[in-house]
């Protein structure tokens, strides 16, 4: 048996992909104009799924902070933090963050998706129980993969279901981690966290809450759900990530749990890992003042989600419960249909994502679009009739399956 064969069915969509269009995971920008638009075969494409939500990508204080960084100290780092030392922008953007978080400590690692990793998987001892919510980001089912703890999964914000295995373990030694997210990445909705909080309360839990979708999204100074609801305070680990509001890459967490500061020496993926090059986090230092100096950011955001959101919702598709930058739009059960529809919109302009069972909740397939503080109105609303047009001749319009947590 070759090594790849467990993966033929992939290999075989794929190939269909290409023979009937294009893919939707391969496509190749000719060049990238703005937080906004690409080239794509020498024409423009809105950009509607690159989750710039701040649109920070083109910023000029965010480019000039990285140049003078890149001239200064270079292109790289060339290793981890406890092999080659820590620059000191590192700590003063962990400085940054640890201040306005509010938390004792601020870990930054080199992509969110390794801080989810390290955090969790580092946080789980062999005691333990992680209780992850069943639609959890890839990095946190590969973080619980990593740890040693027990892994319970409970139905998406369910908390009833939540309480019940927190119920089942009393009596039972180590400790309970609870592991959700702000606002999730495939429905765009929003974790029950005043509930969950008071769970956690009643079990003695402790809270890992990863806020990639919602810091400069949400909250009264754009800290995430947890600032939204007043309960900062009560979450224990808070993780995030630079390549979305921030517009860079790269990811963190902060905590004032006591002792925390021991996760630089214990936690794998932050030791043996080359840190963020100077430039990338010259610029994320300049994303955080403008996430902090520039609240219009936040607000232009919010002017054009409900465009989107409510313009699909009256053209008729289903689309996630909760108004947000993502907005994931029902494509059918099956692929073909999504498939063909995202490849028509990509045809008339528009770049969105598109979500495929077994990723997606509830198995059906999703075109899951995002919006930008940096989006015109005519863009969202251009997409807004592209998209119905299209699905209006193609069927996928009237009769949508319901957006449903899965
Ligand atoms: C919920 C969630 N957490 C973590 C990550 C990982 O972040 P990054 O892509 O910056 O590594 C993502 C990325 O899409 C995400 O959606």
């Amino acid at each position: 048996m070759g090594l790849l064969d467990r993966f033929e069915s992939v290999t075989r969509a794929t190939q269909e992909f290409d023979a009937n269009g294009v893919n939707p995971f391969g496509v190749a920008w000719d060049d990238v104009l703005s937080q906004t638009e690409a080239m794509w075969r020498g024409r423009k494409v809105v950009l509607a799924g690159t989750h710039n939500y701040l649109g920070l990508t083109f910023s000029e204080d965010c480019i000039e902070a990285g140049v003078t960084a890149l001239r200064q100290r270079g292109t790289g780092t060339t290793g981890s933090r406890i092999a080659n030392g820590t620059y000191p922008d590192h700590f003063a953007l962990e400085a940054q963050l640890a201040t306005w978080f509010d938390k004792r400590v601020c870990m930054v690692f080199t992509t969110g998706f390794q801080a989810n990793l390290g955090v969790v998987a580092t946080l789980g001892g062999p005691d333990d129980v992680l209780l992850i919510d069943s639609d959890s980001h890839a990095s946190i089912y590969d973080a619980v993969k990593l740890s040693s703890a027990k892994i319970l999964r409970f139905r998406h914000n369910d908390m009833k279901d939540l309480e019940h295995r927190l119920e089942r373990l009393e009596g039972t030694p180590g400790n309970r981690i609870i592991v959700a997210e702000g606002i999730y990445s495939m429905l765009g909705d929003r974790a029950p966290l005043a509930e969950m909080i008071a769970i956690k309360k009643r079990f003695g839990a402790y809270l890992i809450l990863d806020e990639a979708h919602s810091v400069g999204v949400l909250g009264p100074s754009g800290r995430g759900l947890a600032e939204e609801l007043g309960l900062l305070d009560d979450v224990d680990v808070l993780t995030g990530t630079f390549s979305k509001s921030f517009g860079t890459v790269g990811g963190f967490c902060v905590s004032s749990l006591p002792d925390f500061e021991v996760m630089r020496l214990v936690c794998r993926p932050y030791m043996f890992a080359a840190s963020l090059p100077p430039a990338v986090i010259a610029s994320t230092s300049a994303a955080v003042r403008a996430l902090q100096t520039t609240p219009a950011l936040r607000l232009r955001l919010w002017r054009n989600i409900p465009v989107l959101y409510n313009g699909l919702r009256a053209a008729g598709f289903a689309v996630g419960p909760h108004e947000g930058p993502i907005v994931a739009v029902a494509a059918g059960k099956g692929r073909d249909l999504a498939v063909h529809t995202w490849n028509q919109l990509l045809e008339a302009g528009f770049y969105v994502n598109l979500a495929l069972s077994p990723a997606t909740p509830g198995g059906i397939s999703l075109l899951r679009c995002s919006v930008s503080a940096a989006h015109t109105v005519e863009q969202l609303q251009g997409l807004v009739d592209a998209l119905t047009r299209i699905a209006q001749g193609n069927g996928l319009l009237p009769a949508p399956l319901a957006v449903a947590a899965g």
